[in-house]
């Protein structure tokens, strides 16, 4: 009984932890720069720099030394045209999508805040975050090893 949920555990840490590890995200920090975004993987030092440059952007921003990294993507118009575009990798809880804006005249284009490859695209709405798939493959898992 033990045994298997060990294997489990273990088999859901060995697919998700390499993931998790080597987050690849779209970067750009302007309007104009996002228009041909680049691709990075996450590391402590540009998820730091996209969460500094969201200070401009958001109340409440979280500053914590995680190491857990989510892909974020940010589009905010004012008047008629897109007024902010920030994309890039995040730590994890560093903010959220709700968090209440410095400019409360900014109408929300795209925001989201993703755990997989990429997925931090213009008009990319919420996709299932890590934890979840994990709980997910985790009750499929035990539910067939333990029946
Ligand atoms: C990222 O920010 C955290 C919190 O301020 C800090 O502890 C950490 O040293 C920073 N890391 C890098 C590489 O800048
Ligand atoms: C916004 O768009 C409307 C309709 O397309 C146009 O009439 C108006 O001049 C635009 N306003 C700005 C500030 O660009």
């Amino acid at each position: 009984m033990y045994g298997k949920v060990l294997l489990c555990l273990t088999f859901v840490a060995a697919v998700t932890l390499p993931l998790a590890n080597s987050l690849k995200c779209y970067e750009c920090r302007d309007v104009n720069s996002c228009k041909n975004p680049s691709t990075v993987e996450c590391n402590q030092s540009n998820a730091n720099a996209t969460r500094d440059a969201l200070l401009n952007i958001y109340h409440n921003i979280q500053i914590t030394n995680s190491t857990q990294y989510s892909c974020y993507v940010g589009i905010y118009s004012g008047g008629n045209t897109t007024v902010s575009d920030v994309r890039g990798c995040l730590p994890s809880n560093a903010v959220s999508c709700s968090a209440p804006l410095v400019n409360s005249t900014w109408v929300k284009h795209t925001c989201n805040i993703c755990s997989q490859d990429l997925c931090n695209k213009k008009n990319s709405v919420g996709t299932f975050s890590s934890s979840i798939v994990t709980m997910i493959g985790l009750l499929f898992l035990a539910k067939v090893f333990l029946n």
